[in-house]
């Protein structure tokens, strides 16, 4: 009867073949198949029809909230001491997006995990929460850290906090939860399977952090510990700072619900999405949802219009977030190699893209905010984000940044 049903359904959807080895499955296996089956989103297939103008952006403007690195610098010691005194009350909480496959860096386990050592052993998990221990040092407070996993890692990347003894951060400060996934599919919008008993399904975007944060009751411990901003951070980049007295104070200071670390753009046409306003709300516009010409507009003392591009380093006032939660984010169809099993059954791990997956993105969820502030860093001290494996944005990249700021590897 069950079966029937989902075949029915399936049938409808053109997904049939989902079920194409149900026969050399055992007890187990068959009801798990159905499980998942029943849980998958079909409406986000529809998405892989969708005509580029339904996700058109609005009217873009320069952003008017911004502190320049010199700003920051003439108000630092205030900035700085507003920051620390929130953090020693307890009000700041960090947030690592670690749910992500890092596919482009190629390794299977978390990419926390990544060794970027070369005389010793030093990781990628290491140096973040190497980073957020300056600042415990620097205000005398734990600042509690959630970490978010994706069912794929999460076993992993908790194994391996235990086994490093949490990098010499308090575990009772840790604590974890698990992002949503969801399906991924090939070009003719066919879900692959991953086994013969598992559909292929991929973490559904860093977007899903503050739902899957509420859902797992996280966020209400944090608030009733008095948590009321989050500092949501990329596990790629190494060197940025975290829960940062300054930025926390900046944000503070001038009263806003959300503020994004940013860096200079470096060439108009550098590939980085760009804090401004759309539609007079604070808004991400992508690199290549950008025309030429407004990359390249200045003003009258020749600086770029739109020269601020986001580092995945986001503050939000707890408040702000909920006010927003039934709001739905957009989802991104973003095109990825995705392992599964072939026609015949074998296991294909694909060395280029191969289908789509279905992503929502924190960077989204800036246009819900009613204000953000960009808070400029320099780059070479912040920015060293850890992509791929060589050239741009990579391991080697990363490690020369390290260097430069007196870290040893
Ligand atoms: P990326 O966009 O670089 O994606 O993530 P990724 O999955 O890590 O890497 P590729 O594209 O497969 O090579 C930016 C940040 O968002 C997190 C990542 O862990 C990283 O910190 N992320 C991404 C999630 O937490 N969940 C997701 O579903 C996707």
């Amino acid at each position: 009867m069950r079966y029937k049903k989902i075949y029915d359904l399936l049938e409808q959807k053109n997904q049939t073949h989902l079920l194409k080895y149900y026969e050399d499955l055992n007890e187990n296996q068959r009801e798990s198949l159905l499980e998942q089956i029943e849980s998958i989103d079909f409406d986000l297939l529809n998405l892989l029809e969708r005509d580029a103008d339904e996700i058109k952006k609005g009217v873009i403007t320069p952003l008017t909230d911004a502190v320049s690195v010199k700003e920051i610098e003439k108000n630092k010691e205030r900035f700085q001491k507003i920051g620390i005194q929130a953090i020693q009350e307890g009000k700041v909480g960090a947030l690592l997006l670690a749910g992500g496959m890092g596919t482009r860096l190629g390794s299977d386990k978390p990419k926390g995990m990544y060794n970027i050592g070369l005389t010793k052993d030093v990781y990628i998990f290491e140096m973040l929460v190497r980073n957020l221990l300056d600042v415990v040092e620097e205000t005398g407070a734990w600042i509690p850290l959630y970490i978010m996993t994706s069912e794929k890692n999460d076993t992993d990347t908790r194994q391996f906090f235990r086994d490093m003894n949490y990098f010499g951060y308090n575990p009772e400060y840790i604590d974890f939860f698990v992002q949503k996934m969801a399906p991924a599919a090939n070009y003719n919008g066919k879900i692959f399977l991953e086994e013969k008993d598992r559909v292929a399904t991929s973490p559904n975007g860093n977007g899903g952090w503050f739902i899957s944060f509420v859902e797992s009751g996280l966020e209400e411990k944090a608030k009733q510990s008095g948590v009321e901003y989050l500092n949501v951070f990329a596990v790629d980049n190494v060197c940025q700072r975290i829960a940062d007295p300054c930025f926390v104070g900046a944000t503070i200071d001038g009263d806003y619900c959300c503020a994004a670390k940013v860096v200079a753009k470096r060439r108009p046409e550098e590939k980085v999405g760009v804090l401004c306003l759309e539609d007079g709300k604070p808004s991400i516009v992508e690199y290549y949802e950008m025309s030429e010409d407004m990359a390249r507009e200045r003003d009258e003392d020749g600086e770029l219009f739109y020269k601020y591009g986001v580092i995945l380093n986001y503050l939000f006032r707890i408040d702000a977030l909920e006010k927003n939660l039934s709001n739905n984010l957009a989802v991104h169809v973003v095109e990825k190699k995705i392992e599964h099993i072939n026609e015949q059954g074998e296991k294909v791990k694909p060395q280029k893209e191969n289908g789509f997956k279905f992503e929502t993105l924190v960077l989204d969820m800036i246009h819900m905010m009613d204000n953000c502030l960009a808070y400029e860093v320099v780059r070479e001290k912040e920015f060293a984000p850890i992509k791929n494996k060589e050239g741009v944005d990579s391991v080697e990249s990363a490690r020369e940044l390290l260097k430069l700021n007196g870290v040893e590897l």
